[in-house]
């Protein structure tokens, strides 16, 4: 596998970063998951703007242009022959003895990389996915797409030992979102429900998209907070994410949500989101 470090591609075994690196050291940095299909890039104009935005937040320069980082991850794509899977994107402050301040004018790490997996035909998909939820131990900037991650691992974590495919992150009894997705119910009345966007979650792309897409085809959402018991409650569930597309959520703690079946809205707007970008 071939690899982006610092302007250089190189075999994966030879991508060496330094441990005084800040990312390594504190989690100083960023990071960006845009999805590959047909070769193509998902919505990777959104991901780049959203990449910018991360490190803007926090003070680290952004060290290439749009067309750059395009540029970029074109050839890690060629170089990895990638049809179908994901490109990472990680930018740190950069290497520095330790220290918690940063200086000015320290040049940025930059990590790339691709990962071959089926995102369309997701294993998953027939069945759909289990949920359990979790207390949200996570920071108050959660619209930084941080690489600081230890909630989310742990969270994870939790899921997969209990026989779980993602996790819900629950503060004050609402769900914030999925560790790795961004969490969606349907009512019994058909209303599409999602969080506002706030510092409380990350602004998911794909969210984005799927908004679009409802908007677009005459059905309804409404931005709102909403309680575990209501989603345990709800018609449907789904969760989005650039690496599972949508996905039907179809028990919430044991709980099975509607028929305990993947949900029709869900499995429509995968495929519509699907049919959009190829
Ligand atoms: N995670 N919320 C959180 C906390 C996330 O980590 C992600 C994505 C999302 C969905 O965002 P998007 O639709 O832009 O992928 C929401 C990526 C895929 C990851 O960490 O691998």
């Amino acid at each position: 596998r071939i690899v982006y470090l610092n302007g250089t591609f190189l075999p994966i075994e030879e991508a060496r970063i330094p441990v005084m690196d800040r990312g390594f050291l504190f989690g100083d940095g960023i990071y960006e998951v845009t999805a590959v299909l047909d070769g193509r890039f998902a919505d990777n104009e959104a991901h780049l703007r959203r990449l910018d935005r991360s490190l803007g937040e926090i003070g680290i320069p952004n060290p290439h242009t749009v067309a750059e980082w395009t540029a970029i991850q074109n050839e890690l794509v060629a170089r990895n022959n990638l049809t179908e899977g994901l490109i990472y994107i990680e930018v740190t402050r950069g290497v520095q003895e330790r220290d918690f301040a940063y200086p000015a004018n320290l040049a940025p790490t930059v990590v790339m990389f691709t990962q071959a997996k089926p995102v369309r035909a997701n294993a998953g998909l027939a069945k759909g996915a289990s949920v359990i939820t979790v207390p949200d131990l996570r920071w108050a900037r959660r619209d930084i797409k941080s690489v600081a991650l230890l909630a989310q691992v742990l969270a994870k974590q939790a899921a997969v030992n209990a026989g779980a495919n993602e996790a819900w992150m629950v503060q004050d009894g609402v769900v914030t979102e999925g560790a790795s997705s961004t969490a969606f119910i349907v009512t019994e009345a058909g209303e599409l429900i999602t969080r506002p966007l706030s510092h409380a979650v990350l602004p998911g792309i794909t969210r984005g998209a799927v908004l679009r897409l409802v908007a677009g085809n005459g059905l309804t959402f409404v931005e709102r907070t909403f309680t575990v018991e209501e989603a345990k409650a709800a018609k449907e569930a789904f969760f989005t994410s650039a690496s599972t597309i949508v996905m039907p959520v179809v028990s919430i703690d044991g709980t099975p949500i509607g028929d305990g079946r993947p949900g029709r809205l869900a499995l429509q707007l995968r495929e519509l989101y699907i049919e959009a970008l190829t």
